[in-house]
């Protein structure tokens, strides 16, 4: 996906492009030629979209060797009049961060949750308070350096640099999220091909990131076997006619089924493909479920279940998470960004619009007006004759 910035500095979708992945399994890379050439086809579809050519970019990351932990720091306040300024808060996270992480992991983020200042609690921003004691408490997500390595080789192999690696489910969030959610505190379950990534915000920050190895392939596997039928036949029925809660499903509908080897197809009552589904779907959002019970954070998602990703399209994802979390659910689209035409406006692009939210929230303000500014310059014509005569002002007078 291609973002940019338009001449009133507002973010824009330009290019999106899609290829079959075949190079990942449960989100590792297990075949660096089928990977990279996913990506490059991807990036040429989306490069062809928004006539830009692409050179780097922000690279999201998921996979089961995916961790979340809390941690917390403190340092003493150095600044002149106890003053607390950038460089403390920058040396209290890094003394949060400094816990023991193996030698074969990577840390990905480290997210402030809350400040302390002396006994100060819950403070969101320190700088410029005067104190003498600053704590911090953060949210660090790691994943396994191989693992990392790997995607990246991928990535530039394709012809591109990495900016850095995003955790999936991070960048789902910030398009999908609404503040009061993150505030209130909900779950987000990012419902993908081989994983599914949850992450509990609560008080505006991450509080618990997982990822568990199973995703809607499975759900497809399990009916290609089930009704015996290949996985790509398997794919359309989930996705045309597949519900993963039967209550809600009519019980004289059918669907046809494409036999086997030469044989007739077959009419096949839709619940049983729904009994099918239910259960697969009632284990994914269980794994999760008691993950988050075990680290007992269950009290954190009153807020609701927010799905996302290619599942979230599923019929009855939400009814069957509402049931299972015990909260309200709903689908999660990304929010409204310029340029992003109706058709990306769906769940199975939440991930990919956030990479580009994220990307753009680390630009420097300079880029983003310059943005404005080269814009504003091409409308107003810039010619060869002008870029002379500004070359002759800038050197002569
Ligand atoms: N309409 C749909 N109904 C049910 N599942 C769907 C639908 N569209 C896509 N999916 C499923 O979503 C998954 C892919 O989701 P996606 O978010 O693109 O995955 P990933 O993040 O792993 O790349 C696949 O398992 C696919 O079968
Ligand atoms: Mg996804």
């Amino acid at each position: 996906m291609i973002g940019e910035y338009n001449e009133n500095a507002v973010l824009e979708i330009t290019g999106v492009g899609v290829a079959t992945s075949t190079g990942l399994r449960r989100g590792v890379v297990v075949n660096i030629e089928a990977t990279l050439r996913s990506i490059a086809q991807a990036v040429e579809a989306a490069e062809l979209m928004s006539g830009r050519e692409v050179r780097d970019a922000w690279v999201g990351v998921s996979g089961a060797n995916i961790e979340g932990i809390n941690s917390r720091g403190v340092v003493a306040v150095t600044g002149k009049g106890r003053e607390i300024g950038q460089e403390d808060v920058d040396r209290v996270i890094e003394a949060a961060r400094a816990v023991v992480i193996p030698m074969d992991r990577e840390v990905l983020h480290v997210i402030p949750q809350t400040f302390i200042v002396d006994d100060q609690k819950g403070i969101r921003d320190p700088r410029d308070m005067i104190g003498v004691r600053l704590e911090a408490e953060v949210h660090i997500i790691s994943g396994a350096v191989t693992t990392a390595q790997n995607l990246i080789k991928c990535v530039n192999r394709a012809g591109f640099r990495a900016n850095g690696l995003i955790l999936h489910s991070l960048a789902a969030a910030r398009a999908v999220l609404s503040n009061d959610e993150k505030e209130l505190g909900c779950l987000l379950v990012d419902l993908g091909g081989g994983t599914t990534d949850a992450l509990v915000y609560s008080e505006g920050a991450p509080y618990f990131t997982s990822v568990v190895p199973v995703g809607g392939m499975q759900v497809t596997n399990d009916i290609s076997i089930m009704l015996n039928v290949p996985m790509d036949a398997a794919e359309r029925i989930k996705r045309e006619s597949g519900c993963c809660d039967a209550s809600i499903v009519e019980p004289d509908e059918t669907v046809i089924v494409p036999g086997l080897g030469g044989r007739a197809p077959q009419e096949v009552p839709r619940t049983r493909i729904a009994a099918i589904m239910q259960p697969r779907m009632e284990e994914i959002y269980s794994l999760v479920l008691d993950r988050i019970e075990t680290m007992g954070y269950r009290r954190l998602i009153k807020g609701g279940v927010v799905l996302t990703g290619g599942g979230a399209l599923m019929q009855g994802a939400c009814d069957l998470a509402s049931r299972v979390f015990e909260v309200p659910a709903r689908v999660g689209n990304p929010i409204t960004l310029g340029g992003l035409v109706e058709e990306y406006r769906s769940p199975l692009y939440a991930t990919a619009v956030g990479l580009v939210m994220l990307g753009a929230d680390r630009l420097p303000q300079e880029r983003r007006d310059g943005a404005k500014a080269v814009k504003a310059e091409e409308r107003a014509g810039t010619s060869a004759f002008r870029k002379m005569v500004d070359w002759f002002k800038r050197e002569w007078t």
